[in-house]
């Protein structure tokens, strides 16, 4: 995979496909974890001289229309945070053949959502063709890790216009990624929770050959998840309102986690062990973030939107934690975990 490190990039103007997906809270970033993600990537092409960098991502899924409420404004405002000393330009998507005319002292500007054009979604390269021209893009650097597994004009259609390299975290991403997948040092500890099993079910699948353990925790195990298999430990103590719901993983379970955890030389977890939004059914995710987290010698993965926030937050308090990677990709991750081929990993420059 080439990267932006393989090319020169002083002086050129280059086009940055970053994921700026992000919760939005009462109009602001709530989180800004795949913000501050694209940081490494940014300051590196700065550093190297680059000429423009102008970024483009898309915000939930406003279906080809311009829907206010998804405009990538906070996360300007959020970005422009991040780095007070550069002047964030923000711009409409252009027009057929219009030209976008970045003043000089702006190095860095934003392009509005592109999935506010339904040529983003459709792959159509008439619709990247024409951002491409209009800011005069001469370099493509794919770091939207998190919308790889979309084939999308911004992840796949590109590729017909320009070279695609990766950008920092899209490199680190992927190599963390596949070392977990193909080199793991053992034991390796997989760790699901959440809610949805049939999104799980094909990780499970594909790493029983590849873990010595798996932990089935969250609503899925609640719901009565079953298997013989003598890699699964399912959890089987709840801690249950005075309704009689299971929310959130029992000390025994949680025990037995916590064992694994500590033997293992590799662990990624994926999906919260219960209903963690309730202070008072985090415990069982909040011991096994810390577990992880303070365990040496590791390779440790974070995965899923839900897991990393939590992790996020909890790393907030405790400087102590840290994880070999706190992935910014929910679906995309899962995808890459699972072996699936993803068009934006396709697209770029071998
Ligand atoms: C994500 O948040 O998983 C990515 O940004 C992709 O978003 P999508 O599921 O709307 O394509």
């Amino acid at each position: 995979m080439k990267t932006i490190k393989d090319i020169d990039v002083k002086n050129k103007t280059i086009l940055v496909r970053v994921d700026y997906n992000v919760p939005l809270k009462d109009g602001k970033v709530e989180n800004d974890l795949r913000i501050r993600a694209s940081l490494p990537t940014i300051n590196y092409l700065l550093e190297h001289g680059a000429k423009k960098i102008i970024l483009i991502s898309h915000l939930g899924r406003p279906e080809g229309k311009i829907v206010p409420e998804f405009t990538l404004d906070p996360a300007v405002k959020a970005l422009q945070k991040l780095l007070p000393n550069q002047i964030i330009g923000f711009y409409s998507l252009p027009e057929k053949d219009q030209k976008i005319t970045v003043p000089p002292e702006v190095k860095i500007a934003i392009l509005e959502n592109l999935r506010f054009d339904p040529g983003e979604e459709e792959n159509s390269k008439d619709f990247i063709g024409n951002i491409i021209n209009s800011v005069e893009a001469e370099i493509y650097v794919q770091d939207g890790f998190a919308v790889i597994h979309r084939a999308h004009a911004s992840t796949d259609a590109v590729k017909n216009f320009l070279p695609v390299y990766a950008g920092l975290l899209l490199e680190k991403e992927a190599q963390n990624l596949e070392l977990v997948t193909k080199n793991p040092e053992k034991p390796v500890l997989l760790i699901i929770g959440g809610a949805k099993v049939d999104d799980k079910q094909p990780l499970i699948d594909k790493f029983l050959t590849k873990t010595d353990n798996i932990f089935v925790g969250g609503k899925i195990a609640a719901d009565g998840y079953k298997s013989t298999h003598k890699k699964i430990f399912i959890a089987k103590d709840f801690d249950e309102n005075e309704k009689g719901d299971k929310l959130d993983i029992g000390p025994i379970s949680t025990g037995e986690l916590a064992n694994l955890i500590i033997d293992a030389k590799t662990i990624i977890w994926n999906g919260l062990l219960g209903y963690a939004e309730d202070p008072a059914y985090a415990t069982s995710s909040t011991i096994t973030a810390e577990l992880i987290g303070e365990h040496q010698g590791a390779e440790t993965i974070i995965c899923g939107g839900d897991t990393t926030g939590f992790v996020e937050n909890l790393m907030k308090d405790h400087k102590n934690l840290h994880y070999s990677l706190v992935s910014t990709g929910g679906g995309a991750a899962l995808e890459f975990l699972i072996g699936k081929k993803l068009p934006g990993l396709e697209a770029i420059k071998k």
